[in-house]
């Protein structure tokens, strides 16, 4: 299938500075100053993260692995719509499942607030958002199941998983949903997790903030120490995420 939806759907050119913005970085250029404005991302996730979603994605289902498609942190439903997309053309028999709290982070253990990138109702965006987004395009609603990870997961994961995205930026809730969603992940099945960086295949120099969620990466690297799988990291621009492939 062609995914030139993702282009058309969301503000593809959101990086392109509008013609104010060049004005100034002229004038910025001109008297000497070595700062350039650019348009602020418009969404929890940027373009080559849904590209790599969708490419991804695609494979599971071209190489029909069995099973259901989750996502563990959906907030406003973005990813959710490509996920959405991508079935409705090659798997519409697949249910597809998004998980959030839809109240944003929860209260933060040590183990994140040692890492002082996020604080309890980060990113709070509401289940009605979401249902507005996917009614607005005229897609079929996922089953959402609104809650504490601790709460719905396993209880509302279906029995078989071809594909994960895990995004719930936390160690503590990484920590949780892995082992869970691992478990039910079919052989072939791919996970994929937003936010998983490791700083030595690319320094990112400059760059704060939410896109840095260091205990994303220390929950997964402890769950994978003793599993057959290695996980990847993919390129993603101020993003960047990780995936493996459940053997
Ligand atoms: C970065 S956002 C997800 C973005 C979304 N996947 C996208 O691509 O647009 C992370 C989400 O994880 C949710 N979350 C994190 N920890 C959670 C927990 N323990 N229980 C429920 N939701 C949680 C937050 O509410 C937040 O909406």
């Amino acid at each position: 299938m062609d995914n030139t939806f993702i282009a058309t759907t969301f503000d593809w050119d959101h990086r392109n500075p509008k013609d104010w913005q060049r004005f100034l970085n002229k004038v910025l250029r001109k008297v000497g100053i070595p700062a350039k404005i650019t348009p602020p991302q418009p969404y929890m996730a940027n373009v080559e993260i849904r590209m790599n979603l969708f490419h991804l994605l695609e494979q599971t289902l071209v190489h029909k692995v069995p099973g259901d498609v989750v996502e563990l942190g959906c907030n406003a439903g973005d990813s959710t719509i490509v996920m959405r997309k991508i079935l409705d053309e090659l798997a519409p028999e697949k249910q597809l499942h998004a998980y959030d709290s839809f109240e944003g982070l929860p209260e933060l253990k040590e183990a994140d607030t040692n890492d002082a990138v996020y604080y309890a109702g980060h990113m709070a965006a509401g289940i009605e958002l979401l249902t507005r987004k996917f009614g607005a395009l005229g897609l079929k609603m996922p089953h959402t199941h609104k809650g504490w990870f601790e709460e719905t997961v396993p209880k509302d994961l279906p029995e078989k998983i071809c594909f994960a995205f895990f995004d719930g930026d936390l160690y503590e809730s990484t920590k949780h949903i892995l082992p869970h969603t691992y478990a039910r992940m079919q052989p072939g099945a791919i996970g994929m997790i937003a936010v998983y960086y490791d700083e030595k295949l690319l320094p990112r120099k400059g760059l704060e903030g939410g896109y840095r969620s260091p205990g994303v990466k220390r929950a997964v690297d402890e769950f994978f120490a003793d599993k057959p799988e290695k996980v990847s990291m993919l390129y993603a621009c101020e993003n960047a995420c990780g995936y493996f492939r459940k053997q």
